[in-house]
């Protein structure tokens, strides 16, 4: 028997929209969602959709705004997923710093770039379109190294301060949300390490769990579907903890 992620906190048929489906954990969730008794629409977008209608790359922001435009057509939207990041990409000599002396002005706007400005750019879209007449949820991954209070080994300069920028984005949006719809909630998430190509260069020596997708996006799904108003605003991680800002 197939067990469903447990969404009972939404109203049935909702709609839904993974940003960055392509991803490890936005492919998980997308599989997750897909086939879902409570989800009546599913929309995955990414840079490599075959359909150019749901494609977004941050490098165009443009295609945000199209992309976009095929949800406003079925809003309301109950739940929204952003799971785009970058931590390296060899093919940019993009690598997390680890000191202040491999700084380079161009990696740091890649990374802010698609961590903090391409998610900001979807809100913007998106919370237009958010359901206001039940739950709804805009949700976008960031990660526990983006606390500064939380911050005691430093390094990954770019990564850190990107997500940082993104925590701060999303409580800005938390509050503007709250005086047009007071029952939305704005999110971050983190996951948890889990096993993608994001995280492969550096699992070894893991003195903690390392997830498989499907754990994540479980354990993310979950926390979205406790989530209450009092938590727009704030950074939950995978266990449903308050992630210090
Ligand atoms: N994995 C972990 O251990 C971990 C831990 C903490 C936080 N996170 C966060 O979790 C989120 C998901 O990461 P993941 O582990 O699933 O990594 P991933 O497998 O590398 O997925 C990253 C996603 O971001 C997309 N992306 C990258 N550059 C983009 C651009 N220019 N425009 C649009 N999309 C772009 C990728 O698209 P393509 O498929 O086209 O490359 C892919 O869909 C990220 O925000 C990451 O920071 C992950």
């Amino acid at each position: 028997m197939t067990t469903y992620a447990d969404l009972s906190s939404f109203p049935r048929g909702m709609r839904v929209a993974i940003f960055g489906s392509s991803g490890g954990i936005g492919s998980a969730l997308y599989t997750m969602l897909e086939n879902h008794p409570n989800v009546d629409q599913l929309f995955g977008f990414s840079r490599t959709h075959p359909d150019p209608q749901f494609r977004i790359d941050f490098t165009a922001p443009d295609s945000i705004s199209r992309a976009v435009q095929t949800l406003s057509d079925i809003a309301p939207i109950h739940l929204a997923v952003v799971a785009t990041g970058i931590l390296h990409d060899d093919h940019i000599g993009l690598a997390p710093e680890k000191s202040w002396r491999h700084l380079n002005a161009e990696a740091m706007a890649t990374n802010f770039q698609i961590n903090s400005i391409g998610p900001a750019l979807i809100a913007s879209e998106v919370l237009p379109l958010m359901a206001r007449d039940s739950k709804s949820v805009f949700a976008a991954i960031s990660a526990r190294v983006g606390s500064i209070s939380d911050n005691r080994i430093g390094g990954w300069h770019s990564y850190r301060a990107s997500k940082a920028a993104l925590n701060m984005l999303l409580k800005n949006f938390a509050l503007e949300l709250q005086r047009r719809n007071p029952d939305g909630i704005v999110m971050g998430l983190h996951p948890g390490t889990t096993d993608t190509g994001l995280s492969k260069p550096f699992q070894s020596g893991l003195n903690h769990d390392l997830f498989t997708q499907p754990e994540a996006a479980a354990h993310l799904l979950t926390v979205i579907n406790s989530a209450t108003p009092e938590n727009s605003g704030q950074v939950l991680a995978w266990d449903g903890q308050i992630i210090p800002a």
